[in-house]
């Protein structure tokens, strides 16, 4: 590195944010601070914002220093940079404001056109204007927390020696057989070349066969763990179902980790630690982005009337979550509780409840917030329900066969972690790979890893968006990643 580029560098990095400034209260030093103004009133007072926290800087100017003109300029949304003295604040409100402070606009912001301004705008208005949502306090809170989630699932992982893995976004096969995947094609639309049968002549195509975005990044992470032992992915997935709720994302990101020597309990243990460190790591680092949510969650359910009101609120939840033991029961147990419960026997749920359903979100809210009131992971489901990989338990009862799989439910969510114990026995797993239609041939790299050096190995997918949504209490997965794409909606 040349000498002016490393000390431009330090100067960057080095740069107190407006979150330091006024956590260390430090006082009388000269300062310039660059940001975006939040407001400006009385000619005089500007709330200054730069991302490291929701609260602003206050920056007092001197009124008489300024001309009209540049004055307009100060308005919400502009960028400025702002140099003074950092002193005790006369004001209440904080402990520490910039006075006497020499203002340069950096980009003018149109007062009369700029969509954010302070006041509260709503959820659905903010969507629509996802490329300046940013600059509210909720989604300086929300982005905030979702860096740190982000960062505390590497640092468990890294701590504990897991090797983290880039599984390919294209692939050919579909991981988890639910074909909901997206095409990736270079063929031409309007005149796609056929082959004699008149099916798409996939060999003209730029992988010279069907390609899709990926699903999960399991199959390729398996592989790995047959040499690394621990391994995990972190990456975007993408599933072209049509489910328009306030849980599914088109494109979402994907934690799946995957262990050699580990069984189903293991699987958990891992899970169930993950999910701890993570929320406890997001509350140290960020302990005002959570009081303001938990505040923010507050005021929204004042509207609501008293008994659909949360019991606890977002601060109390979470730590409730950290001092409790996840509940762990099987899938047979989860039907029974239901069969035995109010809403079965009043016919209040719009799903049928038996033996071999898939639990429907109404039945997991049950289970988790009613019944248990706590995470509850549910294990050993009908093999008929679930992917080709799981690990088909033995002694079944006939006509009720499970495999080794695992759901993790969290309140006010639902399904956060899907894993299971895989089948590492070839026979088995060719046998189920035959019964649904799954050709053998194509996945023969797979089945590679049952052929060379198999072990009894598990894993699973947490979804990091319901993570995110889980600690900062949004009730919308849209709320929760940049830019969301949904059916119907990829802007921006
Ligand atoms: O349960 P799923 O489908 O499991 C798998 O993909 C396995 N291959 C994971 C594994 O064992 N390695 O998905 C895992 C998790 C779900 O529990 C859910 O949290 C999340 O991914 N998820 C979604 N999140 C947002 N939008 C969607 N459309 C999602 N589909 C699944
Ligand atoms: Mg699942």
């Amino acid at each position: 590195m040349t000498e002016s580029i490393k000390s431009k560098f330090i100067f960057a990095s080095m740069q107190k944010r407006i979150k330091e400034i006024l956590s260390s209260g430090e006082k009388d030093y000269d300062f310039e601070i660059k940001g975006w103004v939040r407001t400006f009133r009385s000619n005089r007072f500007i709330a200054l914002n730069d991302g490291s926290t929701n609260k602003n800087l206050q920056i007092v100017i001197n009124t008489d220093d300024y001309d009209e003109a540049t004055l307009k300029r100060i308005n919400t949304g502009a960028c400025i940079s702002a140099s003074g003295k950092i002193v005790e604040s006369q004001g209440k409100g904080q402990s520490v404001e910039m006075t006497d402070a020499k203002v340069v606009i950096l980009g003018d912001s149109d007062a009369d056109t700029y969509p954010i301004q302070p006041k509260k705008h709503s959820m659905e208005f903010l969507r629509e204007n996802a490329h300046l949502r940013f600059r509210t306090n909720t989604f300086g809170s929300v982005f905030r927390l979702r860096n740190a989630i982000s960062f505390g699932i590497h640092k468990f992982f890294q701590e504990q020696n897991f090797i983290y893995m880039h599984s390919p976004i294209i692939t050919a096969s579909d991981a988890e057989g639910a074909g909901e995947m997206f095409r990736v094609t270079t063929l031409d639309m309007k005149d796609t070349p056929l082959t004699e049968d008149g099916k798409v002549d996939y060999k003209q195509d730029f992988f010279e066969g069907e390609t899709n975005l990926t699903v999960s990044g399991q199959l390729e992470a398996e592989l790995a763990a047959m040499a690394f032992s621990n391994v995990y992915t972190f990456g975007p997935t993408f599933r072209a179902e049509n489910s328009n709720t306030t849980r599914h994302l088109a494109e979402f990101w994907m934690i799946e980790p995957e262990m050699a020597f580990c069984d189903i309990h293991g699987d958990m243990d891992c899970a169930e630690n993950m999910l701890k460190y993570v929320i406890k790591y997001a509350m140290e680092q960020h302990s005002d982005d959570i009081e303001f949510l938990t505040q923010r969650l507050l005021n929204e359910e004042k509207s609501k009337p008293q008994n659909e009101r949360s019991e606890l609120n977002l601060t109390e939840k979470l730590n409730f979550v950290l001092e409790s033991d996840f509940e762990r029961i099987t899938y047979t147990e989860a039907i029974d509780i239901l069969m035995q419960s109010k809403p079965y026997k009043k016919k209040k749920f719009k799903f049928e409840v038996k033996w071999g359903i898939d639990l429907q979100s109404e039945h997991e809210r049950y289970l988790v917030e009613k019944h248990f009131k706590k995470p509850v992971i549910v294990i050993d489901y009908p093999k008929n329900i679930k992917a080709f990989y799981m690990r088909q338990n033995d002694n079944c009862e006939p006509g009720r066969e499970t495999v080794a799989a695992m759901d993790i439910l969290a309140p006010g969510i639902g399904e956060i972690v899907g894993g299971s114990q895989r089948e590492e026995r070839l026979e088995k797993l060719e046998q189920r790979m035959d019964e649904m239609d799954i050709p053998k041939e194509e996945m023969s790299w797979y089945l590679d890893t049952r052929r060379y050096g198999a072990c009894k190995h598990a894993g699973f997918g947490l979804g990091f968006e319901r993570l995110v949504q889980f600690v900062t209490g949004m009730s919308n997965i849209r709320d929760v990643i940049p830019f969301p794409r949904t059916p119907g909606n990829c802007e921006f």
